[in-house]
């Protein structure tokens, strides 16, 4: 496949950097695998101090933001997003005095940070769920704080059936979980680990909020909430008319930690295009870690699996249903372990580590790396045109995509994307009939012939 992407713009507008309260709309969200990022103690987990000991590179890429996975503590039947304790840190990434460590070190760079949160369920180790198993309710009525319900009946071996027959979203059948010690059954629409929480019940609601408030004294700028979709409601291309082509913006076609990695998806030659894409188009950017690099799946064996989602699916379906394979360690250089972690990584890195790697992607020598390319694109991502600017997508037969950004005053720019196999020559004054005869390129993919100003 022969992708010739280009981004051309009439001028390059100086970065504005203005600080308001709708940073999110128009910053670069780095999404931060924090198990997989660094590891500084040699357990081969990533820790908070391994994100510390990277700040000057998330800063060189000119992020506004890192919002980290689930660090809180947790039994890791879902990696975190199962929650044995909302207001700490798990003591495989470090201690509350390093996680205050990160928000100073990053707030020096101007860097947000932004915690995941899971609004819906609770670990079963969590405090609260086992106070509630025991309808324990000396401090506070915890019996309520889950949804408890009693059996619709008895098979014939006097077996409790479930109330309904509600499925949890796993796939692992039956959404109710019975409770030898309560004797009721708790409702779970994940992992049978994983307990729903009663939100009709206000004090529940009244306990999540101080946990959010908490996090906010803590430095905090914002939450990401157990679903990703959020973040991209405002992606969709203004309202000009475009074409019937499907919506290139899709945000589930993106990266992150649920989904392969792209270049494994697509092909390498996809990395700068859809960067290019994504950067271009209006409303809130999320990066998930390592996707600067275009760096691809980890190879990872059955027996080296580590989430249940694909272990309980077996060995048939595990590649389908794991998501080990994104959740891959960052290859820092070429190096054992790509410079990751001194002991035994959690999961193996991708095989492609030697070459694909940031010390590399990052060298002079290596101009039009994804990593430059990208970087110059969260730069481009700060002028008024990106963060303003009306937006019109048009397409072409051959295969073209043009992402056309207009501001008054202001540079316009034209994002050209070849989604074709074949090289292509077009007229961009039929898409956009008062372009000037000369344009600079702003940014152009590394497989593009022709160099930038
Ligand atoms: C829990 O998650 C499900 C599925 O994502 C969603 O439909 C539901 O609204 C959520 N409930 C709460 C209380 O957040
Ligand atoms: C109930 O909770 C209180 C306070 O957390 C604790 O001291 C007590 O031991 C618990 N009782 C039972 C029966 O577990």
């Amino acid at each position: 496949m022969a992708l010739l992407p280009l981004l051309i713009s009439c001028l390059l507008a100086s970065a504005q950097t203005a600080d308001n309260f709708y940073w999110y709309k128009d910053s670069v969200v780095y999404q931060l695998y924090v198990r997989s990022f660094q590891d500084t103690n040699g357990d081969g987990i990533g820790d908070l101090k391994g994100v510390i000991q990277h700040a000057d590179y998330l800063k060189s890429l000119g992020i506004g933001a890192v919002w980290l996975s689930p660090i809180y503590p947790s039994p890791n039947y879902d990696y975190g997003y199962d929650i044995a304790d909302m207001e700490n840190v798990n003591p495989e990434y470090g201690t509350l005095e390093d996680f205050n460590e990160l928000v100073k070190e990053m707030k020096a760079r101007g860097i947000r940070v932004i915690m995941d949160f899971v609004p819906n369920h609770t670990s079963i180790k969590h405090g609260w769920f086992l106070a509630s198993e025991a309808r324990n309710d000396t401090d506070e009525a915890y019996s309520e704080f889950y949804i408890w319900k009693d059996p619709s009946g008895y098979d014939g071996n006097n077996k409790p059936l479930p109330p309904n027959n509600w499925l949890s979203v796993m796939g692992t059948g039956s959404a109710w979980q019975w409770s030898e010690k309560r004797k009721q059954f708790y409702l779970h629409s994940f992992l049978v680990e994983q307990a729903d929480l009663n939100y009709d019940n206000p004090i529940v609601r009244k306990k999540m909020n101080n946990v959010l408030k908490l996090w906010m004294n803590r430095g905090v700028s914002g939450f990401r909430m157990d679903a990703v979709s959020w973040i991209y409601d405002d992606l969709a291309c203004g309202n000009e008319p475009t074409s019937d082509h499907p919506n290139p913006n899709n945000p589930n076609d993106y990266g992150n930690h649920d989904q392969h990695r792209f270049p494994s998806r697509f092909s390498d030659e996809w990395v700068d295009v859809l960067h290019m894409m994504v950067m271009t188009l209006p409303g809130t950017v999320l990066t998930y870690n390592g996707d600067e690099i275009g760096l691809e799946d980890a190879y990872v064996r059955y027996d080296e699996g580590k989430d249940l989602q694909g272990l309980r699916a077996g060995p048939s379906r595990f590649a389908a249903m794991s998501r080990d394979f994104e959740r891959g360690p960052m290859p820092w250089k070429a190096a054992k372990n790509g410079g990751f972690s001194t002991g035994r990584p959690w999961l193996p890195l991708a095989p492609s580590l030697w070459s694909r790697n940031v010390e590399n992607e990052a060298s002079e020598e290596n101009k039009r790396s994804h990593l430059h390319v990208y970087k110059k694109l969260v730069q481009l991502r700060k002028t008024k045109t990106m963060t303003e600017g009306s937006c019109l997508v048009q397409t072409s037969d051959e295969g073209l995509l043009i992402i056309t950004r207009v501001l008054r005053d202001n540079p316009t720019t034209l994002t050209v994307l070849n989604l074709g196999d074949f090289e292509i020559t077009a007229d961009l004054t039929t898409f956009r009939r008062s372009l000037p005869s000369s344009l600079g390129i702003v940014v152009s993919s590394y497989n593009f012939p022709a160099t930038e100003k």
